[in-house]
């Protein structure tokens, strides 16, 4: 049975990482009712252990899905989907989509061979990774550096604050100073709340270092399992997080331009 129209697309994430989700989804899927819910009384994940990040998405997925009845739910981080995506495709009984490292177009697209990934501490040592490293840029030098300033200041930055060039310009430092990275080209986005901060990256970066994330192609493939689908919405798009809704203080203005209600509690 086709799902009800207004049954909306659920993106997750740990905070506002995974709106650079939402805004490739928005423009694929303009008429697409969507909720998004931002962890954040779990923010950051990144600092998380394995243990902790799958009971907590997959607990908070279970009961947002029974709550919304969604007809697909989007792991809109890196970091959830490289631990938990298994395991909750195992307990959901509705198409899951999750958000992995583009290491695969980033081998496509670097000419030197050396590609740098940012992503926060779990992403960068997971299996998963490992395992698209193996599949796709054997023959590829990839350096991983976990970079968890940048999450709080994508926070920040959606809050209408400046992010400290200082604090870009130190992660480009720690990449660049690992052996072998001369002459990096491309840089991999490993974390959905990077994109945030691509104008600051350019910057630090400069343009012949190519960012890449995973945004664009998510959004393609949620489109993809819900093609032939009927669409309603029926008012503005939820913004949901958890624990005190102060957490969503700030976000007014990014929540406006986007078209979303005023943030709710859940
Ligand atoms: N946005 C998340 C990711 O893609 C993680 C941020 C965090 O909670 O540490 O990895």
């Amino acid at each position: 049975m086709p799902p009800d129209p207004a049954s909306p697309i659920l993106l997750f994430d740990s905070g506002v990482g995974g709106l650079t989700v939402y805004d490739a989804l928005r423009k694929l899927l303009p008429d697409a009712p969507v909720i998004y819910a931002a962890d954040l009384a779990g923010l950051p994940y990144g600092s998380k252990t394995e243990a902790q990040i799958a009971a907590r998405v997959a607990g908070l997925l279970g009961r947002m899905a029974e709550r919304w009845q969604p007809r697909l739910a989007c792991i809109a981080c890196n970091t959830a989907s490289t631990i938990a995506l298994g395991m909750v495709r195992e307990v959901l009984e509705i198409p899951i989509v999750g958000t992995v490292p583009a290491i695969k177009p980033a081998a496509a697209l670097t000419r030197s061979g050396t590609i740098g990934l940012v992503g926060t501490e779990a992403t960068i040592r997971q299996a998963y990774v490992d395992d698209l490293e193996a599949r796709f840029a054997a023959d590829k030098r990839l350096l991983r550096i976990a970079a968890p300033e940048l999450v709080g200041a994508a926070e920040a930055k959606l809050r209408g604050r400046t992010v400290d060039p200082a604090l870009i310009a130190a992660v480009k430092a720690r990449l660049l100073a690992m052996p072998g990275a001369e002459g990096l080209d491309v840089l991999v986005l490993a974390c959905t709340h990077f994109p945030l901060l691509g104008e600051e990256l350019t910057a630090a970066f400069g343009p012949n270092v190519t960012q890449i994330d995973g945004a664009t192609g998510i959004a393609r493939r949620i489109a993809a399992l819900t093609q032939g689908q009927g669409f309603a919405r029926t008012g503005p798009d939820r913004f949901i997080v958890t624990g005190p809704l102060a957490g969503a203080a700030g976000l007014e203005a990014a929540l406006a331009a986007r078209g979303f209600a005023s943030a709710e509690a859940f």
